[in-house]
């Protein structure tokens, strides 16, 4: 999705033709558990819209991303919902992560960000996310992923080449899948508590956990 962000005021209209619409659904789905008063960190935040569904919920927001001009957006966007608590963006790539506390999020949260990561900075964030987490903290992962079916392989591709034409042609972006996530993540000691995979498996929704309640 990088080539999207080149034209940050392109992608919210670029992703939603991507998923055929069903990003936003995706979305409110994973900020389902997120609670009045958490406090939540949302990585890769672009237009910030996991954000803005958290702060709807009372959360305490800040969002990162390294793009100034998709935290221009989110800016914008929070500033036009005339929210009664505003999130705050930090322009931060998640090298930086290691500028946060130990224990002080109840939550992070990650759209679509970590199929643009290397594979070192996928390790290093879930390292850090682990570390910043509060013991019963919750981190909520919603990507793109490759789907382990062949046969799901061959349907996305022609289901998902003449999408990826139009998106192109519409707004200049495109996208790139996540593979082995969920190994990653259980190599970085996080459990994962629970997992949606849309029809053709090529989303990925994850409810992890820190520390598996007692
Ligand atoms: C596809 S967009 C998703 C934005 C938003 N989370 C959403 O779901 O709409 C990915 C975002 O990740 C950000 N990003 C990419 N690499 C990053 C990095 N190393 N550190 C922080 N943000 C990064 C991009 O700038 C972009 O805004």
């Amino acid at each position: 999705m990088k080539v999207l962000e080149s034209a940050p005021h392109r992608y919210d209209r670029g992703i939603k033709i991507l998923t055929l619409g069903k990003i936003n659904k995706a979305y409110d789905r994973i900020v389902e558990t997120i609670k009045k008063e958490d406090t939540v960190l949302d990585i890769g935040c672009g237009t910030g819209m996991l954000s803005y569904r958290a702060v709807l919920k009372g959360a305490d927001v800040t969002g990162i991303d390294i793009n100034s001009e998709m935290l221009d957006i989110a800016e914008k966007r929070a500033h036009n919902m005339e929210l009664k608590i505003q999130p705050t963006f930090i322009e931060m790539g998640v090298a930086e992560l290691n500028n946060f506390e130990a224990h002080s999020y109840d939550v992070v949260m990650s759209g679509l960000c970590f199929s643009e990561l290397s594979d070192d900075e996928i390790k290093f964030t879930l390292k850090n996310i682990k570390r910043i987490l509060k013991k019963e903290g919750v981190f909520l992962l919603i990507d793109e992923v490759k789907s382990k079916s062949i046969f799901k392989r061959f349907l996305n591709i022609f289901i998902r080449i003449p999408l990826i034409i139009i998106t192109y042609i519409l707004t200049q972006t495109t996208t790139k899948a996540l593979t082995n996530i969920e190994e990653r993540i259980n190599k970085a000691g996080l459990m994962i508590e629970s997992r949606r995979f849309n029809f053709l498996d090529n989303f990925i929704e994850l409810h992890i956990v820190k520390e598996v309640k007692e």
